[in-house]
């Protein structure tokens, strides 16, 4: 059965995963929000100021109320700021599977930050809410998210193509990973 929590603090060596504050949107607008190479394979671009990145973020903490949302900030303790964000994008209560989504900004990139905060999120949803199948999906050109999932030992299940249109209007494919949760 899944049991709805919401959105609570995890705590990891390097991190702490948490609901996200109004006094984050200069960690958030510096760090990704603004930053196009960061958001080279999302669907969504750079924000054109700090107050595209507020509203963002005072939609998500309108959000934090529904025990169903799960939209972690990712804190850096050894620099105290906000660098990136993982959150359950889709759900399936009656698969128990949901697909994750996560970003980081590029000044850190390749210090397995994201790797960190994927496995504790999928502990959190399978050990707390219940979920047994975590999905999560990245372009097939974003090499580097593919790592993180294969890092995180989920399993390569497919590839779907033509699954969308990059916001520079190229079609791209995606490959779906998958890790099944000993329920
Ligand atoms: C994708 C992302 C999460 C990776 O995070 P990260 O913290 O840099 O991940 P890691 O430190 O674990 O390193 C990534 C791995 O990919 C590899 N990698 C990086 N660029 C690569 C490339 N172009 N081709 C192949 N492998 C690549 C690295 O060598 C590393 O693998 P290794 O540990 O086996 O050497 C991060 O770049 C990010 O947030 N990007 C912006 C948002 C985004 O694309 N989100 C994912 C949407 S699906």
């Amino acid at each position: 059965m899944i049991n709805h929590i919401g959105t609570n603090s995890i705590e990891t060596i390097r991190l702490i995963l948490r609901r996200f504050r109004v006094d984050d949107a200069e960690d958030m607008y510096r760090n990704w929000a603004s930053d196009i190479e960061t958001l080279k394979f999302l669907s969504w671009g750079p924000h054109s100021d700090i107050e595209v990145t507020q509203r963002r973020i005072l939609s998500w903490i309108n959000r934090y109320d529904e025990p169903s949302v799960y939209n972690w900030a990712i804190y850096l303790k050894s620099i105290k700021q906000v660098i990136g964000s993982i959150s359950v994008e889709i759900a399936s209560d009656k698969d128990k599977s949901c697909e994750i989504g996560y970003c980081i900004g590029k000044e850190y990139w390749g210090r397995e930050i994201v790797l960190e905060a994927l496995r504790a999120v999928m502990h959190y949803l399978s050990c707390e809410v219940g979920y047994e199948k975590i999905i999560a999906k990245h372009d097939v050109m974003n090499k580097a998210s593919g790592r993180v999932m294969q890092k995180a030992g989920m399993e390569y299940e497919k590839t779907i193509y033509n699954a969308g249109y990059r916001r520079n209007g190229s079609l791209y494919d995606v490959d779906v990973y998958v890790k099944k949760m000993m329920a």
